[in-house]
């Protein structure tokens, strides 16, 4: 499989203030060494509870914030872009939100929200500019009727289908979907996901879908990456991931998802609350709620380690 991201050794510190006047200056550690591939064309899923740092590697990848560590695009690392390089990798790669009414402005038009990215991209040519409009609005399920009326207008997941059709009107291959469905209807959710698939296929996307629901990844991904305070604990095809999961803390994750065909698993509670990003607990940062836990795992950080050709995890119990 070819590459069509690499990252590694991936960091991101968020400064914060505390202490007497916001005297004190800490950090939050919201990514610590990433290290992953995302495969042209395939849909990588990103889950993990709230916090754990998967918005903060989508805008991350995207160059939204300025990380430490190497991002390499077309075998150059794209934190060190210049301007115009940057400008270039814009066009190919795009993000869609969760909230899809608070990233479009309400008092444009459809056509002049799905315009405005082109034009900002120098394409100035009205019959271009008019061919892409159209074709973009019906591929997601809208018709050109829909380009005179304002967002207001439209039901959350036709909001949804206008801000996907703006993040692809460039012709991006490369799309971060940050939640895009986790506001919407359980109904709606499955369209807009059946949508999503189908225009990977059609435009030859390459998609991080990320989601705090396991469910959600579980029926369009192809690999799912786990995150747990900053950290990747575990990277695997996705029928494996669910056949044969490693981490202590992707079992618990799994027996949570709801089943109708599967045997049912017993739910494993999560031992108590997530501990804070500021102050994580030392060597794996998953001890303080492991079930399985070791006296090593609070003295040294586990390796992330192969277990086979797709399939990554990082817990002492496969040292
Ligand atoms: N701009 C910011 N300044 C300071 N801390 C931040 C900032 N953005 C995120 N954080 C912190 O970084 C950590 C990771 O946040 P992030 O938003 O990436 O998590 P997430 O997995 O996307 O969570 P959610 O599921 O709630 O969207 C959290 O502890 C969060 O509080
Ligand atoms: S390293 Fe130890 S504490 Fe961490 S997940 Fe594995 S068994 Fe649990
Ligand atoms: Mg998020």
């Amino acid at each position: 499989m070819q590459k069509l991201i690499e990252i590694k050794d991936l960091n991101m510190y968020y400064p914060v203030s505390s202490g007497i006047l916001n005297s004190a200056k800490e950090y939050i550690r919201a990514l610590s060494d990433i290290n992953l591939d995302i495969y042209k064309g395939e849909i990588l899923g990103l889950v993990g509870e709230s916090g754990c740092g998967k918005s903060t590697l989508g805008k991350a990848i995207l160059r939204l914030l300025n990380p430490e560590g190497y991002v390499y695009y077309e075998n150059k690392n794209l934190l060190e872009f210049d301007r115009k390089e940057l400008k270039q990798f814009r066009k190919k790669a795009q993000m869609i939100f969760q909230n899809p009414f608070s990233s479009l402005d309400p008092k444009m038009t459809i056509y002049s929200l799905l315009r405005e990215p082109l034009v900002v991209h120098k394409i100035r040519d009205k019959s271009e500019i008019n061919s892409r409009i159209h074709e973009i609005i019906n591929l997601v399920g809208l018709n050109d009727e829909d380009l005179k009326r304002y967002p207001h207008e439209f039901s959350g997941g036709q909001r949804q289908r206008i801000a996907i059709a703006r993040a692809l009107i460039l012709k991006p291959e490369f799309l971060v979907a940050d939640e895009p469905v986790s506001a919407l209807d359980v109904s709606i959710q499955a369209q807009i996901i059946t949508l999503l698939q189908n225009l990977k296929e059609k435009l030859n996307l390459t998609i991080l879908f990320i989601s705090h629901d396991l469910g959600v990844v579980k029926y369009l991904s192809d690999r799912i990456a786990v995150m747990y305070l900053g950290d990747i604990v575990e990277l695997s095809e996705t029928h494996e991931l669910f056949k044969n999961p490693k981490h202590p803390y992707t079992k618990a994750l799994i027996s949570a998802v709801p089943s109708i065909h599967e045997k049912a698993v017993k739910e494993i509670k999560l031992e108590g609350d997530l501990p804070s990003p500021k102050n994580p607990p030392e060597a794996c940062k998953f001890h303080t709620r492991c079930k399985d836990v070791m006296s090593v795992c609070s003295q040294k950080e586990p390796e992330f380690t192969k277990i086979s050709d797709s399939h990554c995890v990082k817990c002492h119990l496969y040292d």
